[in-house]
């Protein structure tokens, strides 16, 4: 058995299980007027209840000992003192420094980090201002009007979920676009809507080996040389984010038009550095420092607060009790707000690319479940598609609520509307609905089965004031932690990402039988049956 298994909390949350499956959320609230009041935090701008989930004081003290003896506070402590964390990699974990406040410095090896952090965001600054005046010139002479970063994972979902949600801050001098996938259809349907004379590209990759991201700037560096029949225009209209200059250079990329950042960043930590020049670009870099605040508020609060008052922690430890206990595959994320949309698609890599992981700090297969599958919509949307599943389904799913108090958008009774739905759905998820109360309520016998809700199902919710630039840093800080703290107790490492490699070396050395005329005998027989259909296919429909 591992040793998380054999740890006496783990084993007494395991006995604890049994007994709080005997009991109703709608019980426990009926019993306790505080519960609100008694599981409910405030702090930098958020409000979390989490009262609406199936413990007691004794489920989180026991919650709480587990964190103890998982020694979470020396974890803490060595990612913010910039210890080797990712030991399969030998690197340290630093997202927090580039969001850093204080005049601490950090160390990586004995060097200070933050003097290089400060110099790159002064770099993003002097580009911003050059960018957002006018002053930046396309190889014709004309100012920018579109932006579109070229980029994959992480570096394409944080910048791309941001600048959807700040929205509202954005200037209306530039369009934005986010160009990812492999398919041509993404990147044709971008140059489809531009002018080479006003585009300006970011190639966005932290190794500028990724096949998709170099594909897709390869592309564009063709269709804007077909404009302009001189190579030379390639340095007025890219600019790249990486931490590879020689690839950089290779490209065509004039070096001074490099953003650095580093290896302790890790892909989908990255939107605070300068793969955040999307950002930075669309809301201005005093906004862009706002967001970079809300995340060191969050750092701190995370790094001083007890557990018992730490977000994070909380957080964590709620989806490790569904998870591990109650067996709960997977969690939603349910923003109620529009601006949020993207952010289900944001914390889908950021969790499951870090905690999708079943080998242990030792080297050993886990024995017990790790990352739970992360999805979701904004509400109301999800409303009228997953929630049948989630109010009648056979899964549990916890969720978490998130809702700003004050909308962007002042129209009529919308946002009193969202706001009720939100309640209510958190209400219903908790209270269901018996039959006695169908029975009341004069429903037909024939149908009151199909009507009971069971309820006693679980979310977390979250307020906050309005979608700043510094709150959704705080929020985005907060999800990053809460990842962190489920991967110290399951004792994985949190930020490598070994599971993508395999995929991208098979496809690589499929790519080339595509082209050749010979029968595939390289692979298994499906593998080798798919290649060899879709090659005559494809032959007879191009003929
Ligand atoms: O999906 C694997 C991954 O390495 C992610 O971790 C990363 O965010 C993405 O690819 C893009 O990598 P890069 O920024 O190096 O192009």
């Amino acid at each position: 058995m591992s040793e998380l298994l054999q740890l006496p909390a783990w084993q007494a949350l395991q006995q604890h299980y049994s007994k709080i499956t005997l009991l109703t959320m709608r019980d426990l609230f009926a019993q306790n007027p505080n519960r609100f009041q008694n599981f409910s935090l405030e702090g930098n701008a958020l409000l979390l209840d989490y009262s609406k989930n199936r413990i007691t004081q004794e489920t989180m003290q026991l919650l709480y000992q587990l964190a103890y003896e998982s020694e979470l506070s020396a974890k803490i402590n060595a990612m913010f003192s910039g210890q080797a964390i990712n030991y399969t990699e030998n690197r340290s974990v630093l997202h927090i420094a580039l969001r850093n406040q204080s005049q601490q410095a950090i160390y990586v090896d004995g060097i200070d980090i933050m003097p290089k952090v400060r110099s790159v965001l002064s770099h993003m600054r002097e580009f911003v201002s050059v960018v957002r005046n006018g002053l930046w010139k396309g190889y014709g002479g004309q100012r920018v009007t579109d932006v579109i970063n070229i980029g994959i994972g992480g570096s394409d979902l944080g910048p791309k979920m941001v600048v959807q949600a700040l929205q509202p801050y954005q200037t209306k001098d530039l369009n934005f676009h986010f160009v990812s996938n492999i398919d041509g259809a993404d990147i044709q349907s971008v140059l489809n809507k531009i002018n080479p004379e006003t585009c300006l590209f970011l190639v966005a990759s932290k190794t500028f080996t990724t096949q998709e991201t170099l594909t897709n700037a390869h592309t564009a560096r063709k269709w804007l040389l077909d404009h302009y029949q001189d190579k030379k225009a390639v340095a007025s209209h890219f600019v790249a984010i990486s931490t590879n200059a020689v690839a950089v250079k290779a490209f065509g990329i004039d070096v001074a038009n490099m953003f650095e950042f580093w290896d302790w960043v890790g892909g989908r930590y990255s939107l605070w550095s300068a793969i955040g020049l999307s950002i930075a670009l669309a809301i201005g870099m005093d906004n862009f420092q706002a967001m970079l605040q809300g995340g060191h508020q969050m750092d701190e609060h995370f790094r001083t607060a007890d557990f018992e008052k730490n977000m994070p922690v909380i957080l964590a430890l709620l989806g490790i009790w569904y998870h591990n206990f109650f067996q709960a595959e997977s969690h939603a994320i349910l923003p109620y707000d529009q601006l949020l949309s993207q952010l289900p698609s944001y914390l889908q890599q950021a969790d499951m690319e870090s905690n999708g992981k079943s080998v242990n700090n030792q080297g050993k297969t886990v024995d017990y479940s790790t990352g739970p599958i992360i999805w979701g919509q904004s509400g109301t949307n999800g409303q009228h598609a997953f929630y049948q599943l989630i109010h009648q389904g056979t899964h549990l799913i916890p969720a978490d609520f998130i809702l700003p108090i004050k909308s962007h958008f002042n129209i009529g009774e919308h946002h009193n509307i969202l706001v009720a739905n939100c309640f209510a759905q958190t209400e219903a998820l908790m209270l269901g609905r018996t039959e006695a109360e169908l029975r009341q309520q004069g429903i037909d016998e024939s149908v009151l089965p199909y009507r009971v809700f069971s309820g006693n199902r679980p979310s977390n919710t979250l307020m906050l004031e309005k979608i700043t630039p510094k709150t959704l840093g705080s929020l985005i800080a907060l999800y990053e932690h809460k990842i962190f703290v489920q991967g110290v107790i399951w004792q994985i490492n949190s930020f490598d990402q070994w599971g993508v490699e395999l995929g991208k070396q098979l496809a690589s050395k499929i790519l080339p039988e595509l082209s050749q005329t010979e029968v595939s005998e390289n692979h298994d027989s499906s593998t080798n049956g798919l290649i060899d259909y879709y090659k005559s296919y494809y032959r007879s429909i191009n003929r």
